[in-house]
């Protein structure tokens, strides 16, 4: 490259590269540190960093920022309830660090073996790999938001959802039939929550197998998902990795079919490896293969013309598996059990999962294990995995797994989010209200407050628990409160997510993404952006009526327009009653909102409104992307161009906060608006209108 960021010294005594930026000379890597170790099975590399501030190494039950003493990172998809310390669902090896001066790199190793990452105080870190090859990509930034674009270049940009999957989604293990589950969607139109998908986990499927349905319980299953169709409802279904292994030959042709087109891992014998799941014994699917890939979309499409599914939601696909390696076991080799196992949960790279030593098409599990179930491709327009590996994002969301239903796991899910988003895969949520053990009312309440936050807002739990109608008055008018909230803003996220998929921008993103010169932005991992100009501070305890949130310096504006922060870069102390989630905007920005109402089906006709939040000299921008069939590359710059995709959509009203002086005169494109008010206690301006959304439009006061 002509011009570079950064400079490179190689050392050959002791070996190393040494990577400076270019300007202040600041040593970003240095791996003279420690020797270089490269053998067969074994690869480590160290280097030293130049702070303490690093993020990333998903995916792990954190804090956003990681705690550099003496910290082991391990990476190896796995099964597991998410607690602290032990490797999860899915792997990202690639971290970002915060320099002092609020620059950030970014460094990513693409290999996807199991490897420890060692986290050293001094500070410094190892990665130690127990395969493949060094293939290291760093990142110059120089501030971290281009740090993570920079990365997203690399591993690609996140697929566009459409519109209706950012509305609410419910799901339950445990809606054992038709009746059930039409009685959940009756029971939330009666309880006047919005609803824009409605799912079933495993209950619907016969004898728990993929692509089938059960014929008494579920008998009208087709018809079912085109009811809720008919309603404006889109509906999901879960999918696990395994497949049935053990019916009678002609009985299942996704077994029957995969075994004659050899789409299954194969054990050390080359027959398909057998382990167990929900269905009991299973071969899982070898995604490596061209041929699986023809194999999983005939299987779909056949099931599809039975059920017309909107989306699709991936589970069990680490791959998991509840016996050890397989049912016969694994051989006793060195890929089963290499010189070096790093810190994995059960202590063996096959507890919880298949043989490392089984056979895939590329090259065997033991290096293709944590991106083996990820190239699931095809036309689906909506996926949610349990597993992933860098680049997921681009094909594909995520949700946290199985969340206990408990206060520390509410707060968890925060880092959990802003993660996934520093990682490219922005579609993300944690089960709301917890997933394992049933939830409490308050806990419910507050977590349903957060989770209209949630790129990706899902209401999922395990069967003892509990669907959002089933609280007492007062909570369900505090979470329909909190789903009014999000489907209001609905118009603004699907711009957010547009940013995301043409310009490798964040959601959900971390304050310090935004404010890199603060450094008490950094570590706040307990409130959250959406994009640059929308602050949730939401409440993360038991029995609190307020909550103290981190202001970076500036005006922020609560959304309701009742007070205003002019905050020096301070903690502050607000309220926060058991009905209400903080929502604060920005100072500079625009927000497009539309009427909410019961599916985006019913609000995407509705009228759409303005939030206006001017900095202390009058400015603010915004943009809109409309969405609609085939505008995902027509991001608006408000108030100056139209579009076809906004036809007849009218614009009703215009709040515009931080108008310093009372005005006397309103006028929307000329001509005089009579009813507009005035606080001048909070310098609210609200001035209701009825506009084409469509066309170029001037509102003005004097
Ligand atoms: C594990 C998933 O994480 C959970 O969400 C699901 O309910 C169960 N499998 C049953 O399918």
């Amino acid at each position: 490259a002509p011009a570079t960021l950064y400079g490179l010294q190689v050392s050959q005594e002791p070996f190393g590269l040494v990577v400076c930026r270019r300007r202040g000379g600041r040593v970003l890597l240095n791996t003279t540190v420690a020797p270089l170790f490269f053998t067969d099975q074994f690869l480590q590399i160290s280097t030293s960093l130049p702070s303490h501030f690093i993020s990333g190494l998903g995916e792990h039950l954190t804090p956003l920022f990681l705690d550099t003493a003496w910290t082991r990172v391990t990476l190896w998809n796995r099964d597991m309830a998410p607690a602290p310390h032990v490797n999860l669902y899915g792997s990202h090896p690639f971290y970002l660090v915060m320099e002092d001066d609020g620059s950030a790199h970014g460094v990513f190793l693409l290999n996807s073996n199991a490897m420890d990452v060692l986290l050293q105080p001094s500070p410094a870190l190892t990665w130690r790999t127990t395969g493949g090859i060094l293939d290291f990509y760093i990142f110059l930034g120089p501030d971290p938001k281009s740090v993570v674009r920079q990365y997203l270049d690399v591993v690609g940009f996140p697929f566009m959802p459409p519109y209706w999957g950012l509305g609410f989604h419910l799901c339950r293990w445990g809606y054992s039939s038709t009746d059930i589950t039409r009685q959940v969607v009756a029971n939330m139109t009666a309880a006047r929550f919005p609803l824009d998908v409605q799912w079933n986990d495993l209950d619907y499927a016969d004898a728990k197998r993929d692509f089938t349905f059960n014929k008494k319980s579920f008998k009208d299953y087709p018809e079912m998902v085109r009811d809720f169709h008919s309603r404006g409802l889109r509906y999901i279904m879960i999918v696990d990795a395994g497949i049935s292994s053990s019916g009678p030959p002609g009985t299942y042709k996704p077994y029957d079919e995969g075994l004659k087109r050899g789409v299954f891992i194969r054990n050390a014998t080359g027959q398909p490896l057998i382990g167990k799941v929900w269905p009991g014994p299973t071969a899982f699917p070898d995604f490596t293969n061209p041929e699986t890939h023809e194999w999983w979309h005939d299987m779909v499409k056949d099931f599809h013309e039975q059920v017309p599914f909107d989306g699709m939601w991936l589970d069990m696909n680490e791959p998991s598996n509840f016996v050890e390696g397989s049912q016969d076991g694994c051989p006793n080799n060195n890929l089963e059990h290499p010189p070096y196992v790093p810190g994995v949960f059960g202590g063996r790279l096959q507890a919880g999962t298949i043989c490392a030593s089984s056979q895939q098409y590329l090259s065997s599990h033991y290096n293709l294990h944590s991106l083996a179930l990820l190239r699931v491709r095809g036309k689906r327009p909506f996926i949610i995995s349990r597993s992933t590996f860098a680049g997921h994002g681009r094909y594909a969301g995520h949700w946290t797994g199985d969340v206990g239903s408990d206060w520390q796991q509410l707060y968890y899910s925060i880092p959990e989010v802003l993660l996934f988003n520093l990682f490219g895969v922005p579609l993300v949520g944690a089960d709301i209200c917890g997933f394992l053990g049933d939830t409490d009312e308050e806990l419910c309440v507050r977590w349903t407050q957060l989770g209209a936050f949630y790129p990706f807002m899902r209401n999922h739990n395990d069967h003892a628990a509990r669907s959002p109608f089933a609280f007492s008055p007062p909570a369900q008018a505090a979470m329909r409160n909190a789903l009014r909230l999000r489907y209001s803003l609905l118009p603004f996220l699907y711009t957010l997510f547009h940013r995301a998929h043409s310009a490798g921008q964040t959601v959900a993103r971390p304050l310090f993404l935004e404010f890199p010169t603060d450094p008490n932005t950094w570590a706040v991992d307990r409130q959250l952006l959406w994009g640059g100009g929308l602050l949730v501070t939401p409440v993360l305890e038991a029995g609190q009526t307020k909550v103290s949130g981190y202001f970076p310096a500036g005006t922020w504006y609560s959304l309701t327009g009742d007070s205003t922060i002019h905050s020096k870069g301070q903690w502050i102390l607000l309220p926060a009653p058991l009905d209400t989630i903080n929502v604060h905007v920005r100072a500079g920005h625009i927000l497009p909102l539309q009427e909410p109402a019961f599916s985006t089906a019913q609000s995407r006709g509705k009228g759409m409104a303005l939030v206006v939040a001017l900095t202390l000299d009058g400015f603010a921008r915004g943009e809109l992307a409309p969405g609609g069939p085939g505008t995902s590359d027509a991001v608006l710059s408000l108030l100056l161009r139209a579009s076809a995709h906004l036809d007849g959509v009218l614009l009703e009203a215009v709040t515009v906060l931080g108008v310093t002086s009372p005005p006397r005169r309103v006028l929307a494109n000329g001509a005089t608006v009579s009813d507009f008010s005035y606080r001048s206690d909070t310098q609210v301006l609200r001035v209701p209108v009825s506009l084409p959304m469509w066309e170029q439009f001037v509102i003005s006061w004097s």
